[in-house]
This record gives C-alpha cells, structure tokens and sequence, in this order.
C-alpha cells in the first residue's frame, strides 16, 4: 500500500469519526438524566421500542439522523435528531416505515424540520408502498414557531392528508401512542387504521384539561378526558387497550401479523460478495475533494463479484470516460449505473452517453443509481457550439422521466447543473446519500467566491473606493468558508438534503435496501417527452 493511500485512509476514518460523533449526540439528547427521566415516566427511549418492534436479529436503517444540528430557530440552536426517529426495518418479514417522536427533544413537538422529516419519511412509504407504524409522543406544533409549521401545505395538516391517502390505497397506518397527543395531534391517533393507547401514559384529546377549563369551565384530568380508557372503551376513537409499552408493542405486530408477503418486481440472481475488499474505498478515494477519481475501483467495491458490465467503454476516449455507465449487481439485483469518473467534469460525449444509457435501463425497467462526483458541465465556446446545453439538457429530461427507481450516491463534488443531471434531490431520487467526501452547492466555494468577488469589486470601483489586495484576501476567504461550509454533508444533513450520511462501509447494505424498498412496486412503461439528440 502506497504512502497516499494510507493517508487516505486515515483522513476518511477520522472523518467517519466525526459522523459517529454526532451521530451519538443525536442518539442521546440531554444524556442518561433524559434517559431516567423516562423510566420515571414508565418509558424507555424510541429506539429501544422500535428495535422491539422490528423482527429479531434485523437492522433498523434509520434515515436523517443528523437532522435538525445547528438549524437555529428563535431560541433553539439544534433540534437533536429534528425530534422525530424514522427509518425502515421489516415487521413479520414486510419492509415497513417506522415513526418515533422522542419525547426528550422538547416534549417530541414539530419544528419545521421536523416536520420536513416526517414528510419526507411518509414520501417514501407512499411512494415504495410501505405500511407506516407511528410511534406518537408529541405536545403537536412548536408553538412559537406556529407560522412556519401549522398552516401550509406540508406543513401539520400534511401529516393527516398523507396518512389518509395512504390508508385509502391499502397501506396500513398504524399508530402506538405512548404520550401526549393534543389538539391537532390526537388525529395521529384518530386518523389511523388500528391506535393502540397505554393505561395512564397516552393521551389524545382535541383540547387538554386547561384549554377545556378556559372554554367551558369544566375541570377534568387528562386521563378522563381522553386516556387510553376513554378512548377504546367509550369515545371508540381508539382500538386498542394496553397496560404498558412492552405490551403495546407486542400488539402492533400482532395487527401486523398477517400482511401479505411483500415482493420484489426484478429477477434477483444469486448473491455474490464483492472481489474488492470494503477498505480499498478508504485508500483510493482522495482526501482532497477536487481531486480525480478512478470510479470503476470505487464500483469494484460495492458490486456483486466486482463485475461491472460497461456500457459504450471506448466512446469519445478522454471525454466520454467522464460518466461511466453499464450496469452492476448489487446483493443479487441488476442495477444500471450512471457514475462521474476522475474530476467528473461532465463533456457533451459523456452526457449524451448517459442519457441514452438512462432510456435503456428505464426500456428495460432496470433501476438506476447515480454516483455523483462532479463539479458540472464543461464551459466554453467549443462546449457550447457542440451542444452541452442541450446534450445535458436531455440527460436532465432523461433523469426526469425515467420511471424506474433512482438512487442517487454522492461521493464527491455535486455542483451546478450537474446536480441535476445526476438526479439531485429536486429530481425526486427514491433515496439520497450523501458521504464524508460529498460536497453539494451551486459552485465550489472557490468558484462562487470569485464570481462574488469581480461582483463586489466593480461595486467598490463605482462607488471610488477600490477594494484593497487585503481585503479582497479576506472577502475570499470568507465566501470560500461560507461556500465550504454550506455544501459539507453535516449542513445538507441537518436540513434533509439527504436521506442519510453513510460510512464507505454501509454503502452496500444501504444501496441494497434502498433498491429492495424501491422495487416493490411494479415499474411502469417508460415515456421520455421532447429529447433533442
Ligand atoms: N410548543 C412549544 N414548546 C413546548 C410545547 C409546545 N407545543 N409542548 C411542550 N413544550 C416544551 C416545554 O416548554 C418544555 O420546554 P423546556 O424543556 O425548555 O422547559 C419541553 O417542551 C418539555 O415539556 P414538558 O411540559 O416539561 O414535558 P412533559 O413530558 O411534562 O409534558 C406534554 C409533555 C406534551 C404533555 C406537555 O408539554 C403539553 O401539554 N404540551 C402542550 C401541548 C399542546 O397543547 N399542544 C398544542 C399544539 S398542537
């Protein structure tokens, strides 16, 4: 092994290590006393129900987990977690979308990331045709901040609509309530298909005891205004009775128990590990982002056997090699890929190669991922007069109209156009991950910082007063930090612009569940609308 590519692997462990860091302040908002504090209560924390909940011996792939870190809302720097657990595990074999709110960030209320989360989480059970499990513990809307999360369109109410569009198309919403469920979050409760409440420690009520005093003067606890009690015994809003967490959970999977098997619409061949051990990914992937890449290594270690079928190798050599494309296994199911190799700038060859190789997969209903690792498309008057404009324009078109699950991968740079012509969150991927090594903005900070620089100059030019080599210096370094610091995985992370931050390490198991999940719904025929070629 050579010198660099042991540093390479130091770096990325030491950067993973960053990633566990936070991922255990999420895991653990206000540490053991929160922990106590909820034993006190008769509750054990969320991820130890749904480990519970979910077959025996199964992971538990919880998404977003770093989401809310450094959002700072008025008085509120982080929102551990964005206050609310999801993620996918199996129930009596059938995947299915789990839902936690944790209690111990601000009593489990919705923030709009926490929102944001839920959505998304419900997206991807309504899309992939998953049955959703609620795990409801929640004072409902952060109030002061009610404007940002009660009244539009995803916001609060979203939450409802979905549970119930997805119930009318057979998709079982199932709600465990463990806690508080007041006002417009007692129809989690109200809303479901099957609600199991806890003796004395859930409650639902459209108005608690002290708007109810306020309103009509009456005095009543919260257990006879709207315990587990009244509600399966008296009101029937919900339908099961449980005396205790453990007991709750039991009964879910019990409602659970007899769903229809869950499968797979792909032929999936026999699982083959890779050839390429997991840690070359350490040693061959460049500490420094803008550095060039060798992608069919970085194949090698995910796929199936390292087999990669390559599709159009020899195309335009030195420009078409910029997307490799052609299709892999992974854990036993085809995959076509569309994948940025070296610095990953994209030429017209390479985006008209991976447009084409788009509507093949789709043709023949294979399903997609993108490993992005590109700073955009190529600029230039030779560019230009040979139509990147609209060679990218029609893997953009592609990417868009392709009907077959789409996965993207970041593992580098993923800037400008090139985000969207690797199917970046706007186009709707079934999952996204980012990486350690990804980096989304509209430029790099480089880039964006001297764009903004011969702006502010010619300002200062106009206004006589010339900006100093000083102070050009530190308005460089500042955008560079601002560009930087915005397009690290820990800042897109917190805001939901991915579905996960993986170690190199879990990328196949992810990729593998991810396809597993976005292929239990039948592909449908393809249509791509007005390509230009
Ligand atoms: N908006 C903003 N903050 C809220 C909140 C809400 N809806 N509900 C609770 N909080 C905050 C509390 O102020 C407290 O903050 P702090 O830690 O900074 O002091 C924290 O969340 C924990 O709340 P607390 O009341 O101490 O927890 P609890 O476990 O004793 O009770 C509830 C939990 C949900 C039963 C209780 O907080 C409650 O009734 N909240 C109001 C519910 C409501 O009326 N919601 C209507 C909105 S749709």
């Amino acid at each position: 092994m050579t010198n660099a590519m042991n540093e390479n692997r130091a770096f990325w462990e030491n950067e993973e290590n960053k990633l566990d860091e936070l991922l255990y302040q999420a895991m653990w908002p206000d540490g053991q006393e929160a922990v106590d504090r909820l034993a006190k209560q008769g509750k054990r924390p969320v991820r130890d129900l749904i480990q519970d909940l979910i077959d025996p011996d199964t992971e538990f792939y919880e998404l977003s987990r770093i989401a809310g870190f450094g959002v700072n809302y008025p008085g509120v720097e982080d929102v551990p977690c964005g206050g609310v657990v999801t993620g996918i595990g199996k129930i009596h074999g059938n995947w299915t979308m789990i839902f936690g709110n944790d209690s111990r960030v601000k009593a489990g209320t919705y923030f709009p990331i926490t929102l944001k989360k839920h959505m998304r989480a419900q997206a991807i059970a309504e899309r992939c045709g998953l049955n959703c499990v609620y795990i409801a513990d929640s004072g409902g809307a952060f109030l002061p901040m009610q404007a940002d999360v009660f009244p539009d369109d995803q916001h609060f109410g979203s939450m409802f609509y979905n549970m119930a569009r997805m119930s009318a198309q057979g998709l079982k919403q199932i709600t465990l309530s463990t806690g508080g469920n007041t006002a417009g979050g007692a129809y989690m409760v109200f809303m479901a298909c099957q609600a199991v409440m806890i003796d004395k420690l859930a409650y639902s009520f459209l108005g608690g005891p002290p708007l109810v005093k306020m309103a009509t003067g009456e005095v009543i606890s919260a257990e006879d205004l709207g315990g587990a009690r009244v509600h399966t015994q008296i009101s029937g809003g919900a339908d099961h009775f449980c005396r205790n967490q453990a007991e709750a959970i039991e009964r879910v999977r019990e409602i659970l128990s007899l769903e229809a098997p869950q499968k797979i619409h792909l032929h999936r061949y026999e699982e083959v590990p890779p050839q390429l051990p997991v840690e070359s990914i350490y040693e061959n992937l460049p500490a420094a982002v803008q550095q060039g890449i060798d992608v069919r290594k970085f194949l090698a270690a995910v796929a199936d056997d390292s087999q990669l079928v390559e599709y159009k190798k020899d195309y335009a050599p030195g420009r078409g090699d910029n997307i490799v494309t052609g299709k892999i296994r992974i854990k036993g199911l085809p995959i076509g890929v569309i994948a940025s190799n070296q610095v990953g700038i994209i030429f017209f060859e390479a985006a008209r190669k991976a447009a084409e190789w788009i509507i093949r997969c789709s043709q023949e209903k294979v399903p997609l991922l993108f490993v992005q690792n590109s700073p955009g498309y190529m600029v230039g008057s030779e560019s230009e007069h040979m139509g990147i404009g609209k060679y990218g324009a029609d893997m953009v078109r592609a990417v868009s109209c392709a009907q077959v699950p789409r996965i993207q991968l970041v593992i580098g740079p993923d800037n400008g156009a090139a985000n969207y012509g690797m199917c970046g969150r706007a186009y709707r991927p079934h999952f996204l991950f980012h990486t350690m090594r990804s980096r989304t903005s509209v430029m790099s900070g480089r880039s964006a910082a001297g764009v903004l620089l011969s702006i502010e100059e010619r300002k200062r030019e106009v206004s006589g007063k010339p900006m100093t080599e000083e102070e050009k210096q530190a308005f460089r370094e500042k955008m560079i930090d601002k560009y930087d610091g915005e397009a690290h995985p820990f800042y897109c992370g917190a805001r939901l612009l991915s579905d996960r931050v993986l170690k190199f390490h879990e990328i196949r198991d992810w990729l593998a569940m991810a396809f597993e999940v976005s292929l239990l719904k039948e592909i449908g025929a393809p249509a791509f609308g007005n390509l230009r070629f």
